[in-house]
């Protein structure tokens, strides 16, 4: 076989005849928008790595965010309920000494937690402006939609934006500025991409302003590794099936040819990196074909990354936010030190 553009994967016949001549269409070929044929060469990239990875962005169309729901209302799954118990008990008193008038909410999915924040902003008679930022527009147009009329006193501007990519934002919100980043979804970054993030946030921050995140903790006195990857692999196989719709996603966006059948979930924790990690495994050995690509060859028992989730504990989380400029102002766990929720302010 000749060199391939990327390990593991080889343009496919048709394709390398139509680049060599110079982009004539051919059948696989139609043209695409700059935005899509800049998120095919992403896909491409990440299929092409040694280990294969896949953006968890892509879980999250309409189906794979019913299924994230469904997961945070398993057993097995502590994270949700968790920091919505630690909402429960801090919100009032955090929102009552920082009066924030805006918040603005990275990640905002169905948004059933900022209610409680929401609520605590209006009971202290300061909330004016809502921003629900996520990169799945329907589900944030229905969220947008619901939270205005739950909330007929407040301003609800949604913004469609992936995080990862920069932070514009369609108002500039009223300050005190509320920041949150819930449900420990910054997990789902690498240290480098963490700090960016981080940092993007903390440049738009005035000294009043606050950032909220969420974040789940390492194995501990209480909480094995055992308990962190059962979070992430439960006996109903809801986590399996939201991790394989991301390929359902990839097959919708791009006319790619995976096979969800020859494909299984795995969810390992890496106590080296102190991260989870969802896997899909190939079960066979096999060709995916990605019209206007190429072609992804995977070996039998090779595995596409689909998703990381790093877990903190709080020199980790410290470091990362120094890095970025940003320091903690208020840590509190549940009492079993499964999650934490950390109020966060510029670095003087
Ligand atoms: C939405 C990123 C916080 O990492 O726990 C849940 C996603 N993946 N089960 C997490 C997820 C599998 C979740 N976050």
């Amino acid at each position: 076989m000749g060199r391939a553009p990327f390990p593991g994967t080889f343009p496919m016949r048709d394709e390398q005849a139509t680049a060599r001549q110079g982009g004539t269409p051919g059948p696989d070929t139609e043209p695409r928008d700059g935005e899509a044929s800049q998120a095919l060469a992403e896909v491409w990239e990440g299929l092409g790595r040694a280990q294969k990875e896949i953006d968890p962005k892509y879980f999250y169309d309409t189906r794979g965010s019913e299924l994230f729901e469904e997961i945070t209302g398993l057993e097995e799954y502590y994270p949700t309920r968790t920091e919505r118990a630690l909402l429960e008990r801090w919100s009032s008193p955090w929102v009552e000494e920082s009066r924030p008038a805006s918040l603005v909410e990275l990640g905002a999915g169905s948004a059933r937690k900022t209610r409680i924040l929401l609520d605590a902003m209006r009971d202290h008679g300061c909330g004016r402006l809502y921003v629900p930022v996520d990169v799945a527009h329907e589900f944030l147009s229905d969220t947008a939609r619901c939270i205005r009329s739950e909330y007929p006193d407040l301003a609800v501007t949604p913004a469609v934006a992936d995080i990862t990519a920069g932070l514009t934002l369609p108002v500039s919100p009223p300050g005190p500025t509320w920041y949150a980043f819930l449900g420990g979804t910054l997990g789902n970054f690498d240290v480098t991409p963490a700090t960016q993030l981080l940092r993007r946030v903390a440049r738009r921050m005035r000294a009043a302003d606050r950032f909220l995140l969420g974040a789940d903790l390492r194995p501990g006195a209480h909480k094995t590794a055992a308990d962190l990857v059962r979070a992430y692999d439960d006996a109903d196989g809801v986590t399996a099936a939201f991790n394989l719709n991301v390929l359902t996603v990839l097959n919708r966006e791009f006319g790619s040819d995976f096979d969800l059948d020859s494909f299984t979930h795995r969810a390992v924790y890496r106590e080296d990196k102190g991260r989870i990690e969802m896997h899909l495994v190939s079960e066979r050995p096999q060709i995916v074909r990605f019209p206007g690509a190429g072609a992804v060859a995977l070996r039998e028992g090779e595995t596409i990354l689909t998703e990381i989730s790093c877990k903190y504990d709080r020199p980790s989380l410290e470091a990362v936010l120094a890095e970025a400029g940003l320091r903690v102002t208020r840590w509190v766990e549940d009492e079993k030190g499964l999650f934490a929720l950390v109020m966060t302010a510029r670095r003087r």
